[in-house]
């Protein structure tokens, strides 16, 4: 126990040393590039990401004036093949060799906790423009993210679920962070509004095997499969769906948007039609800003439709090209202070509706914007109430 914390106390003192250089030599590279670290899943199961990420990171540099302070600004891709011991690898040489301002991507969850403590040590702000279990944000001060949160998604589709005549569901959920957070606000909700969920299953993060707990499902015999899988997984899931009946059955397929991935649409075949999801973006949506978004987005890379991981890449380019506009290039608290302060693209909290555009935080905004409120009583994800029974406002 002893030999234990004294190794951990020596590798952090390691760690801490090797950051104790990389500042010493900052301001020697002053009049150099200002580097950004981009670490992201370029090759295995989440390559899609990484695709989506790094041409949205690309876009945006050819979009804005890539010269900031008169400094060029340098994005440097690695490649973690989302392993979450390379990702942390990768992050510590960003920041002790490259001296990176920024560090940036994180594929899946794993990946950006595990890089959490190199940017609390090294006080680098790390934006994560993927991952997106609800806790990655608590992991450092110097996490930001412009992805989302599955609570968000999940909710969501259990009000339209409970409200839309689907009584009885089976839950399916990728095994990791990001599967349970969707199983528990799915399955929490879902029950509120007297819903019934017959069964609980997961499938493992790698290389998931569907033909048994579709089994599993076939035999419960619910209304509506829910399902979270990360990025890359649909299209293969859909496959197996349709293959083993489920949808001739009379078993609805509802999820989180990840499995209806614009970057897969494509290859998902009619099973797709008639699959409910709720998520944050869709490459469809009509608001004029997002058109030409995903116009740019096709014409850069071959007729690529742009996923919501593509939107995150994006939106965090933007906030660190912004913060650092506002301190000139300079990295560390006052780049983080930068982007804190002014927060319209991080966790999400812009909604575009055809009465507008409106910076919601409080997330009850949202209901200004709305033609119609949901029927009370009607609580937050916190379980703060801000629709009564009666349908007034109180929040
Ligand atoms: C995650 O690992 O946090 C993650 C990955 C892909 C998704 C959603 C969440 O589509």
């Amino acid at each position: 126990m002893h030999k234990r914390t004294t190794l951990r106390g020596l590798a952090a003192a390691t760690l801490t040393l090797g950051f104790g250089l990389a500042g010493q030599t900052a301001s020697a590279a002053d009049t150099g590039p200002i580097k950004i670290g981009l670490v992201l899943p370029m090759t295995g199961q989440q390559a899609s990401t990484g695709r989506q990420i790094d041409a949205a990171v690309k876009l945006y540099m050819a979009q804005n004036n890539p010269v900031i302070a008169g400094r060029k600004v340098e994005v440097i891709v690695k490649d973690d093949a989302s392993t979450p011991d390379q990702t942390r690898r990768l992050a510590q040489e960003l920041v002790v060799n490259d001296k990176v301002v920024a560090l940036a991507g994180f594929g899946i969850t794993p990946s950006a906790m595990a890089t959490a403590p190199i940017a609390t040590q090294s006080k680098t702000p790390m934006v994560v423009m993927a991952a997106a279990t609800s806790s990655i944000t608590e992991a450092s001060p110097y996490i930001l993210r412009t992805s989302f949160t599955l609570p968000q998604a999940a909710v969501g589709i259990a009000e339209w679920a409970a409200k839309n005549g689907i009584k009885k569901v089976v839950t399916l959920v990728a095994d990791y962070g990001p599967g349970n957070d969707a199983e528990k606000y799915f399955a929490d909700r879902f029950l509120l509004n007297s819903g019934q969920v017959l069964e609980k299953l997961r499938t493992p993060l790698r290389s998931p095997d569907f033909a048994p707990v579709l089994q599993k499902v076939r035999d419960a015999k619910p209304d509506a499969l829910f399902v979270f899988l990360p990025s890359g997984q649909g299209a293969q899931f859909m496959k197996q769906f349709a293959e083993r009946g489920l949808d001739k059955a009379g078993i609805r397929l509802i999820g989180t948007g990840d499995i209806t991935d614009d970057d897969q649409l494509n290859d998902m075949g009619d099973v797709a039609l008639g699959v409910v999801t709720a998520h944050h973006y869709a490459a469809s949506h009509k608001s004029a800003v997002n058109q030409k978004f995903v116009e740019a987005f096709k014409k850069a890379n071959n007729g690529m439709r742009p996923n919501f991981m593509a939107v995150g890449g994006y939106d965090g380019m933007r906030v660190i090209y912004n913060a650092l506009n506002t301190t000139k290039g300079a990295g560390g608290e006052a780049l983080l202070a930068a982007m804190v302060a002014h927060p319209v693209l991080v966790n999400r909290p812009i909604v575009a509706t055809p009465r507008g555009v409106r910076l919601c935080r409080p997330s009850e905004r949202t209901l200004d914007l709305l033609d119609k409120w949901p029927p009370g009583p009607f609580a937050k994800e916190s379980g703060e109430l801000i629709i009564d029974a009666s349908g007034q406002r109180v929040a």
